[in-house]
């Protein structure tokens, strides 16, 4: 099949290498002429594990290409990808532009029976406005679908040539046909829906996720009250099947690209049919908040940031990527400058400088854990990079009194406590 990626962004990339690694012929299309000439190159903007040698592989291989003309791409695609940005709108609805300027683009150079499918996370409705748009600029019949998307930064690759499920939105038996064809060979269950129950499902998936987190954060917190653990109590409620152990990591606060925007899109979704003050709102503000106020809770058990020689470990919003999109040091940084700390960060790929701009004297980005822990009063435990997780910190236990702040209950409390540092981890004393 010849196949269509619009957007280089990060799933466009990874869809567009593995769409092809599978046989098909698939072009990249995207009108940022720097981005298409780098991908030429094979140089992905961004880290994300085996996606280089893929992207490589496949344009060795003949199978991929990159372009920026839609009329190249689009007259002689069967299928159509949109998988362009979809930013949050200053009402926190998802702003649609980009993707109603992809039907503009793509209308005058249709083929028949074509299928435009999105893959952006969007609205019920959204298909409806795009085929409308196309319909002004191109007579020939063509279909509609919803390819939602499900990978996760750190092991894309890995979760589209291995998915949990397949789901596709349409109307006609024609488009799931076509699209069982692109998708069997991955042996998951492909669901047939409707294009907003596709596109419900998203959503849902992901607010579903976030709700976990923060029901598991707000858990923890009462643990801290009591002198329960929560890793006792995740143990413990996990083995009912129903509950399972998964997925239950407590911490600052769920963040990345995906669920801080979706969870909002869904609330600002949900106000805008009638349905105010659902659990979606109260999520998003619980996980917008819970950060400032662990920082205070924090502040007490060191007396105070001022002053303060810290160690900030991990930058990136979660370990295997560079993204640091509502990354937990975007604010625990600036938080710990506002209040008199200077700072070492580490992260084995992500760069805070090059991510906000912001070059502060007090902040230093070092090469390794040792660095940036030597000499410092505390230490963020902030992402679960395997580079950080195992490092001995015992044997590094400095004289002076040092703290270690376990963001993501990784360590155990005992052996750190032993070697001298106080502990202070998520939902446990
Ligand atoms: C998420 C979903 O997991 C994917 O299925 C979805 O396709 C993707 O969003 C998307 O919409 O594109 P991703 O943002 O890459 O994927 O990352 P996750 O691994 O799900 O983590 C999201 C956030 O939740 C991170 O900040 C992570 O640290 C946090 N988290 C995750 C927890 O705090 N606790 C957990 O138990 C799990």
């Amino acid at each position: 099949m010849t196949i269509t990626i619009i957007g280089t962004g990060f799933v466009g990339v990874v869809s567009a290498a593995v769409y092809a690694s599978l046989g098909n012929r698939v072009i990249g299309l995207d009108i940022d002429q720097n981005k298409i000439n780098k991908l030429k190159k094979g140089q992905v903007p961004f880290f994300e594990a085996d996606l280089e040698e893929l992207l490589i592989e496949q344009q060795k291989a003949k199978r991929l290409t990159f372009t920026t003309s839609y009329q190249e791409a689009i007259s002689q695609s069967e299928i159509i990808v949109i998988a362009v940005g979809t930013p949050s709108a200053p009402d926190e609805t998802a702003d649609l532009r980009y993707v109603m300027k992809s039907a503009e683009s793509l209308a005058p150079y249709l083929q028949k029976d074509a299928i435009v499918a999105i893959k952006s996370t969007v609205p019920p409705g959204t298909l409806e406005k795009l085929i409308k748009k196309i319909k002004k600029q191109s007579k020939v019949k063509f279909y509609g679908a919803s390819l939602p998307e499900f990978l996760r930064e750190g092991s894309a690759v890995y979760d589209t040539l291995h998915p949990d499920r397949i789901v596709i939105g349409a109307q006609d038996d024609f488009v799931f046909k076509k699209l069982d064809q692109l998708y069997e060979v991955f042996k998951a269950p492909i669901v047939h829906c409707s294009v907003a129950s596709a596109q419900m499902a998203k959503y849902t998936a992901n607010t579903y996720l976030a709700t976990r987190i923060t029901f598991i954060n707000e858990i923890a917190n009462l643990c801290q009250k009591n002198g329960a653990d929560i890793e006792e109590v995740i143990n413990a409620i996990g083995l009912d099947q129903r509950i399972g152990q998964h997925y239950w990591y407590p911490g600052l606060g769920y963040g990345g690209s995906c669920f801080p925007k979706d969870v909002k899109e869904l609330a600002a979704y949900s106000r805008t049919v009638g349905e105010e003050g659902n659990l979606m709102n109260k999520i998003n503000e619980i996980n917008k908040q819970r950060i400032f106020d662990l920082l205070i809770d924090f502040e007490k058990k060191v007396n105070g940031f001022a002053d303060k020689k810290i160690a900030v470990l991990g930058l990136s919003f979660k370990p295997n990527t560079d993204d640091m999109r509502e990354a937990p040091s975007t604010k625990v940084i600036p938080y710990l400058i506002s209040k008199g700390a200077s700072i070492k960060s580490y992260d084995p790929m992500a760069n805070y400088e090059e991510f906000t701009n912001e070059k502060h004297k007090e902040h230093q980005q070092v090469a390794n854990v040792k660095q940036a822990i030597k000499g410092a009063d505390a230490i963020f435990l902030l992402v679960e990079w395997p580079k950080i997780v195992n490092f001995p910190f015992p044997e590094f236990k400095e004289k002076r009194p040092q703290t270690i702040f376990d963001c993501r209950n990784q360590l155990d409390p005992d052996e750190i406590k032993k070697a001298g540092y106080q502990y202070v981890g998520i939902g446990r004393s």
